[in-house]
């Protein structure tokens, strides 16, 4: 893969990069400019969703690139009006049609919507696929312990990669410790809070001085430390090159420590409990 990041296993075996680039808002000649981009700065993971309509633009940025396929993870993802059976089966088929790709590398539900009470056909159908071929890997987007465990119960099937939001205001030490014991990869998005109010903040921007790096790059080597994969998402060049070049130096245990004490209860972007919210 590239030699810019180091790799991880999942417990399924198939290897990914410990960065990737999230997708939401590049979409159109703009996002394929910008995902192309990523690609010749040596993101290899790819992160997208059938509801970021842009699914279309991450399969014309791979056409344009001259990475082959086989070094590249693109990961898509179930919305939630797609969860029965036969549902997601289509949603899987079309996404691949739009990404004009035989097969995604890696393929999450969403959301869990528990009201609707669906996830579990949904993951029925994504075991499916991957045994048809469509998909390498499965996984899950926002699902708490409870969710999975019923995954687990129903199907004996763990997802590979939970991807949840993460950021030094919401450190999801528990979700964090579930993973672990059940061998899931922990993914972040918005691992830069979606930027704001923490470039501001003040034990960052020590931290960072005292490296000679950016708060981002802060930002992203915590993640690399507790364990998460992050995936920043970023329309510049020259920012994803920053967000990539993390790997060269190292926080002690005590900047660490002062990152991880910046986690509040209440310190999701916008409150978006995977017990309650949904999403379609
Ligand atoms: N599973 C889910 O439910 C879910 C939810 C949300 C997001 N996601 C995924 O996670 C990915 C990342 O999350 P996100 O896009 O919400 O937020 P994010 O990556 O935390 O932040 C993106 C913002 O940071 C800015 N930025 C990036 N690098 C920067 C740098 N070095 N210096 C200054 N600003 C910088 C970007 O601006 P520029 O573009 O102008 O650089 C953009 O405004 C998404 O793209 C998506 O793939 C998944």
């Amino acid at each position: 893969m590239s030699k810019l990041i180091p790799e991880k296993t999942l417990h399924d075996g198939l290897t990914v990069p410990s960065l990737g680039f999230g997708t939401y808002q590049l979409d159109g000649p703009p996002g394929v400019h910008a995902i192309t981009s990523a690609i010749d700065v040596g993101y290899r993971l790819i992160d997208t969703a059938y509801n970021y309509e842009n699914e279309g633009a991450v399969g014309k940025a791979i056409q344009q690139s001259s990475v082959p396929r086989h070094e590249l993870r693109i990961a898509s993802k179930l919305p939630g009006r797609y969860h029965e059976y036969k549902k997601a089966v289509t949603a899987i088929q079309e996404s691949l049609y739009r990404s004009r790709l035989d097969y995604f590398d890696l393929y999450l539900i969403h959301w869990p919507n528990p009201k609707q009470d669906h996830y579990l056909e949904a993951w029925q159908a994504l075991v499916d696929a991957k045994r048809w071929g469509l998909i390498r890997s499965i996984g899950t987007s926002n699902f708490l312990p409870e969710h999975i465990d019923r995954l687990e119960q129903e199907t004996g099937e763990l997802p590979t990669i939970n991807q949840v939001e993460l950021h030094p205001f919401f450190n999801q030490e528990q979700q964090r410790a579930y993973h672990h014991e059940k061998n899931i990869q922990t993914e972040a998005w918005s691992p830069l809070y979606r930027i704001g109010a923490i470039m501001d903040n003040k034990t960052l921007q020590n931290i960072a001085a005292q490296h000679e790096k950016s708060v981002t790059q802060i930002i992203l080597r915590w993640h690399y430390q507790l364990g998460s994969l992050p995936i920043p998402k970023s329309s510049s060049a020259n920012r994803q090159r920053e967000n990539l070049a993390i790997f060269n130096f190292e926080l002690s245990d005590s900047e660490m420590g002062l990152i991880n004490e910046m986690t509040k209860p209440d310190g999701r972007i916008n409150d978006q409990d995977p017990a309650i919210y949904e999403e379609f």
